[in-house]
């Protein structure tokens, strides 16, 4: 059911450290800091030829990504991104299946402009998934 690995989101606490750590010390494209207020990230994209790593900082006061900050002060890696052809197919397989699908279970348009959902990580050998209809 799953497709590509889309992304690879890591919350770090200095976005412009992370930044330049990729693209001076891992040598990688790196993008602009992106402020995606409706998700309470700042984002900067990492170009790979397979795949993207997203670095998130939090953005305003609510951010989903602080309390994950709180925890882990030097950063982690927050979660990753699979493709589904069909995101309401996948989820209602997912269900079946009994894995808990987080929020109110239905899709929301995520840091791509494509509907996305995240799934519980106590449901998959604690990791954060995001599903992305590619
Ligand atoms: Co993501």
């Amino acid at each position: 059911m799953i497709g590509r690995l889309n992304h690879v989101a890591i919350a770090v606490p200095d976005l412009a450290a992370a930044a330049r750590m990729y693209r001076d010390m891992l040598g990688a494209e790196v993008s602009q800091p992106i402020d995606l207020p409706a998700h309470g990230v700042s984002v900067v994209f990492v170009v790979l030829p397979n795949t993207k790593i997203e670095l998130l900082h939090p953005l305003g006061a609510d951010s989903p990504i602080a309390p994950f900050l709180a925890r882990n002060p030097s950063g982690g890696m927050h979660h990753v991104c699979y493709e589904v052809d069909d995101i309401l197919a996948a989820r209602d397989r997912l269900k079946a299946g009994g894995a808990r699908v987080l929020g109110d279970g239905e899709p929301k348009i995520g840091a791509h402009g494509k509907p996305v959902l995240f799934l519980h990580p106590k449901d998959f050998a604690g990791t954060l998934i995001e599903i992305e209809q590619a």
